[in-house]
């Protein structure tokens, strides 16, 4: 595996892989590797002849106070993963050559970016829209993989790479869950093991959905399974509710009533310090 820290190297190689004809994959991450990174890069190395992984710790998109300074990293363990899962070439940019001295161009997709996480985390969706834009001019990849975990960004990138005329796949890949539901996160190594344990009422809440709407065989009306579900979170002393809501798919707007392909998204705050996410889709 290579590990290249240029973008001028990156290109260099990249272009010589294109020559040959070969499909490029591109997994963009920032790093600390979980089996849901695996999981992209695995899928990336079956349906590709050549896989990208980008890691860098993307400081735009994170907002004041937040957890960049903090972010959990692990180059040699990403590094040793990364090679054994079959990856070609780790790109690890630093910050300045991401971006250089006069930067100030942005990307924001506007719309599906406003409600949800967006409203949480004002600026978030530009920061990943615009590092996103670089990363797929730089690789230039056939296909870009991203996790279903970040249902909100999956379908941000998929609206960019439509509006900017990326000639790329953008193919979302299933949440990867520890063997009790919990969805994995780099994040979740913030969690001491009560705040583990009491970060699971996320899925909960989102699998008490699930079952109303597969046990009523009908119209579920969504304000209904939302109480219910808030209900259960509220019973959980150390987790607060960021949001929880039922959207359709494609747009991610509210639904009042759950009907064809919906999903249910949902953030929360372990002691008010972890921010986590999970989402379900509402069929089978
Ligand atoms: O999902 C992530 O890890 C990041 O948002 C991404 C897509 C790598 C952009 O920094």
């Amino acid at each position: 595996m290579i590990v290249c820290r240029s973008i001028a190297e990156t290109r260099k190689i990249i272009a010589g892989w294109h020559r040959e004809s070969e499909v490029v994959g591109l997994v963009p991450t920032m790093g600390f590797f979980h089996d849901g990174h695996l999981e992209l890069m695995r899928t990336s190395v079956t349906r590709t002849g050549k896989t990208v992984v980008s890691l860098f710790v993307n400081p735009t998109q994170f907002g004041p106070g937040e957890d960049l300074e903090v972010y959990p990293r692990d180059f040699d363990g990403d590094c040793a993963k990364a090679r054994e899962v079959g990856v070609d070439l780790m790109f690890c940019p630093e910050p300045d050559d991401i971006y250089r001295t006069g930067h100030s161009t942005e990307v924001s997709v506007t719309g599906l970016a406003a409600g949800l996480c967006g409203a949480d985390r004002p600026g978030h969706f530009t920061g990943v829209a615009t590092v996103v834009t670089k990363l797929f001019n730089i690789v230039q990849p056939n296909y870009a993989f991203f996790g279903e975990k970040d249902f909100q960004q999956l379908r941000i990138i998929h609206q960019l790479a439509r509006d900017l005329d990326f000639p790329i796949w953008v193919v979302g890949v299933p949440i990867v869950r520890e063997d009790d539901g919990l969805a994995m996160s780099s994040r979740n190594a913030y969690l001491s093991d009560k705040e583990r344990r009491e970060a699971l009422v996320l899925y909960k809440a989102l699998m008490l959905i699930k079952q109303q709407v597969l046990d009523s065989q009908g119209r579920s009306e969504t304000d209904s399974l939302i109480r219910m579900a808030v209900e259960l979170i509220e019973k959980n002393g150390s987790c607060s509710l960021e949001y929880l809501s039922i959207v359709d798919e494609k747009d991610l707007e509210k639904l009042s009533i759950v009907e064809g392909r919906c999903r249910a998204l949902g953030a929360i705050r372990v002691n008010q310090r972890i921010r986590l996410i999970d989402n379900l889709a509402l069929y089978n």
